[in-house]
């Protein structure tokens, strides 16, 4: 059974102590709950792949407090890469370049290149600096399902691993995995969206290539990703969630709405839904497994009206959960 503690100093001290040791332990981010190893051993990092059931060629992030802890795990960093993590680390945005010979590749699935990010959630902060080194996380749940932005999601991810420290920091406040920007190359590409968007990186390096993201996620391993809920999930238009819910007046239906909705049906969930895409992307994980866990045949998502901004990676992660 995963063991869920408050974030005590002791508690802190302890899952350093585990990191050091090559355990695992699972903590909270601002963007969601990460699974973490320490970088520099192997096969702690090994486990990690192996609890999740995460595809070996899919490579995870490094978590460190600062630029001058990235530059220890880098080869090269240049002047964007200064630029972006001046402006918004600590936070929500993680950086792709060479990475650095010292790194062993099992932390980047093979890959010349490493992600690197610093979390700006307090206890992920104690967690690190207690730790002293580098932590590889990928967020906290089974390879392919909906990213856990709870302490208890985890816990229910995991719930057959024995022994797994899962540091209690709250509901995520950004609710959504990191912006991912690739910055090996010349050319400045986007690799996922999120809370950090195309245009606030564009207004510190200039042009990003985001062809990539606009259509499918160009990450390695992420053709597989779909972050999908248990329960088939459809998006629909707030104009026909009044039909279609009148149509299917026996059918056990959770639905996650912007639009004031009524329930026709004792069988009709309803969950509502935030209308400003900060607030929406916040809620919307929690929201898609109380949809889940409700028994309900399928699963209706309104589709925001409003695109632009965070709406954008709203609309990519609701493309993978109905996908
Ligand atoms: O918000 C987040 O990023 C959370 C928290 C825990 O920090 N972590 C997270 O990790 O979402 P994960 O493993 O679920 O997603 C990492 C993404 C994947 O799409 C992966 O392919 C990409 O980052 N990635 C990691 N290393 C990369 C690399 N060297 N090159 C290109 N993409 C990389
Ligand atoms: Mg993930």
């Amino acid at each position: 059974m995963p063991r869920i503690v408050e974030p005590t100093p002791q508690a802190i001290q302890e899952a350093a102590k585990r990191l050091r040791g090559g355990d695992v332990v699972a903590f909270p981010t601002e963007t969601v709950y990460g699974l973490g190893a320490d970088t520099f051993n192997p096969s702690a990092v090994g486990m990690i792949y192996a609890v999740k059931g995460r595809p070996a060629n899919n490579p995870l992030i490094a978590h460190l407090m600062d630029e001058s802890q990235a530059r220890l795990v880098v080869a090269a960093w240049d002047e964007r890469c200064s630029a972006l993590a001046a402006r918004f680390w600590p936070g929500p945005l993680t950086i792709v370049t060479t990475k650095h010979d010292s790194v062993p590749l099992r932390a980047t699935a093979g890959l010349p290149t490493i992600a690197v990010r610093a979390p700006a959630h307090a206890v992920a902060r104690e967690l690190l600096e207690a730790f002293g080194g580098v932590i590889s996380a990928p967020s906290a749940n089974r390879s392919g399902r909906v990213s856990p932005t709870r302490a208890q999601h985890v816990a229910e991810e995991f719930s057959d691993v024995a022994d797994l420290m899962i540091i209690d920091g709250g509901a995520s406040e950004v609710g959504i995995e990191s912006t991912v920007v690739d910055l090996s190359r010349r050319r400045s590409r986007m690799l996922r969206l999120g809370a950090v968007t195309v245009a606030d990186i564009e207004a510190v390096v200039g042009e990003v290539d985001a062809s990539a993201v606009t259509g499918q996620d160009a990450s390695p391993g992420t053709a597989l990703q779909h972050y999908s809920p248990r329960t088939p999930a459809e998006l629909v238009d707030g104009d026909d969630l009044a039909r279609i819910l009148r149509e299917s007046r026996d059918e056990a239906i959770a639905m996650l709405a912007i639009s004031r909705c009524s329930a026709p049906g004792k069988q009709h969930h309803v969950i509502p839904m935030p209308d400003g895409a900060d607030a929406y992307a916040a809620r919307l994980y929690d929201a898609l497994r109380e949809a889940d866990a409700v028994g309900a045949a399928r699963i209706l998502i309104e589709r925001p009206s409003q695109a632009g901004g965070v709406w954008d990676a709203v609309h990519d992660r609701l493309r993978r959960a109905t996908g």
